[in-house]
């Protein structure tokens, strides 16, 4: 084995698989023990990875700027469309808002995974390192239920990848998924259900007809793809800030992190993980209300596995519809031990989130970045956040996802017959108007 560049370990049993291969040959399980979880472990000194975070190396293109630190042999089966090396700008109009009504002094930076060039989602990333494994495996074929962002990027990178995949999204996913989705050429059937019914169809499809189904939240190839977000903010900005907030649907991100953290581990480069504040839309919070339970009882014997199921949820967010979170015991686990929070933002207010923003530096947020965002907010007023914070906002998606979104950004348009309607214009009307709703949110 230890010529070999990386291997599957088993976090249950500690048997090692020794490819991708053998992974999928066994069904994405454990041969040994059955389990589904394990991680990718690499072959070489991790003081190497050092460098890679240290020196930008010139330029780095894309993800693969980590290539030797992701489970890809041969670079010639690297697919790419120049994703994962996006900015971390630092948005002072936040830090600004939180000194003037909280009187905090905190450093807040967003993480622009809307500039993926891909299909514009923080899932491009995740897409990219699949695409690039299954092709150096021989996987014609693939299978995959999505609530909608990781169906357009995988149907992107696989097709650049000559593969062929089946998308399952539940009933209420975005047009504008499908419509990208199909415009690759790939297959999308939108199942009669909610999301968990369009994970079973797609697993009864895979199974009909022998196809590799992508391994979902756990899955090894979107971990090891993900945990290069902590790679990148070292990189950029030489210290992972004390705060992580993302959108929740099944929280691939939070594991992505704590697997990062193993790899730097004594590198001196991080200490603790961040806390992580994760953020459920108020139509579909299963997470955050098994949280709340949890916490209301103080996290008593077997909390982890007591959270809700909701079966066809109605969300203005589809895209983070996953009323039946299996992955909560990880996730809640996890949460807990970085000292963090599970909280909903109510997604009726999304659209007041998403237009300062827009009218602050013109980032264009989608309604699941919307949430990440209003998680920012949410969290300022309940207190999570503290004096001297510094504070990531994974902001996950750009606007292009959700058209309807657009249009609810609407706010200045006067329908006029002559200049006689024509008031002269100053921008800075707004501005109050605009963060009035933000301030009187509570
Ligand atoms: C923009 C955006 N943010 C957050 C999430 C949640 O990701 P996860 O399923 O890893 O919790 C998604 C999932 O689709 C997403 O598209
Ligand atoms: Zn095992």
């Amino acid at each position: 084995m230890s010529n070999r560049k990386f291997f599957l370990h088993c976090t249950q049993c500690d048997y090692d698989i020794q490819d991708f291969k053998e992974w999928f040959q066994h069904n994405q399980k454990c041969p040994k023990c059955g389990n589904a979880f394990v991680e990718v472990k690499y072959n070489r000194d991790y003081k190497e990875l050092k460098k890679l975070i240290a020196s930008n190396n010139g330029d780095p293109k894309n993800v693969f700027h980590y290539f030797d630190f992701l489970p890809i042999n041969n670079p010639e089966n690297i697919i790419s469309r120049g994703e994962g090396v996006i900015p971390l700008e630092n948005w002072t109009f936040l830090e600004d808002f939180a000194k003037g009504k909280y009187n905090l002094d905190i450093k807040v930076h967003a993480y622009r995974n809307d500039l993926n060039p891909g299909t514009g989602t923080f899932k491009d990333v995740a897409a990219a390192i699949a695409a690039s494994v299954l092709k150096e495996n021989g996987i014609k074929e693939y299978v995959i239920a999505s609530t909608g962002n990781i169906a357009n990027a995988y149907a992107h990178y696989l097709a650049e990848a000559g593969i062929s995949i089946a998308v399952f999204v539940p009933n209420d996913a975005l047009k504008a998924n499908e419509a990208e989705v199909n415009s690759y050429g790939q297959k999308l059937f939108r199942v009669n259900g909610d999301y968990a019914v369009a994970k079973k169809v797609a697993a009864d499809y895979a199974k009909k007809y022998n196809i590799l189904m992508s391994g979902g939240n756990i899955d090894p190839m979107r971990v090891e793809a993900k945990k290069t977000m902590v790679f990148e903010w070292l990189r950029q900005i030489g210290e992972v800030p004390n705060v992580y907030i993302q959108a929740l649907s099944g929280g691939t991100g939070p594991i992505a992190i704590e697997k990062a953290y193993k790899e730097l581990e004594g590198l001196g480069l991080v200490d603790k993980m961040p806390k992580f504040i994760m953020v459920q839309p108020s139509g579909c919070a299963p997470m955050t209300h098994g949280w709340d339970k949890a916490k209301e009882e103080e996290f008593p014997e077997g909390w982890l596995h007591d959270y809700p199921i909701y079966e066809n949820p109605v969300t203005k967010v589809p895209t983070l519809a996953t009323g039946k979170p299996g992955t909560y015991p990880i996730i809640a686990d996890l949460v807990k031990r970085s000292g963090g929070e599970i909280i909903e933002f109510d997604e009726d207010k999304l659209i007041d989130v998403a237009r300062v923003v827009a009218f602050e530096n013109t980032v264009r947020m989608g309604p699941a970045a919307a949430i990440s965002m209003g998680g920012f907010f949410e969290s300022l007023h309940k207190g999570i956040i503290k004096n001297g914070d510094k504070v990531l906002i994974n902001v996950g998606e750009g606007i292009r996802r959700s058209p309807d979104f657009v249009e609810e950004m609407m706010y200045t348009t006067e329908n006029v017959d002559s200049v006689d309607d024509c008031e002269r214009f100053d921008r800075e009307q707004y501005r109050k108007q605009l963060w009035d709703k933000i301030e009187n949110m509570y």
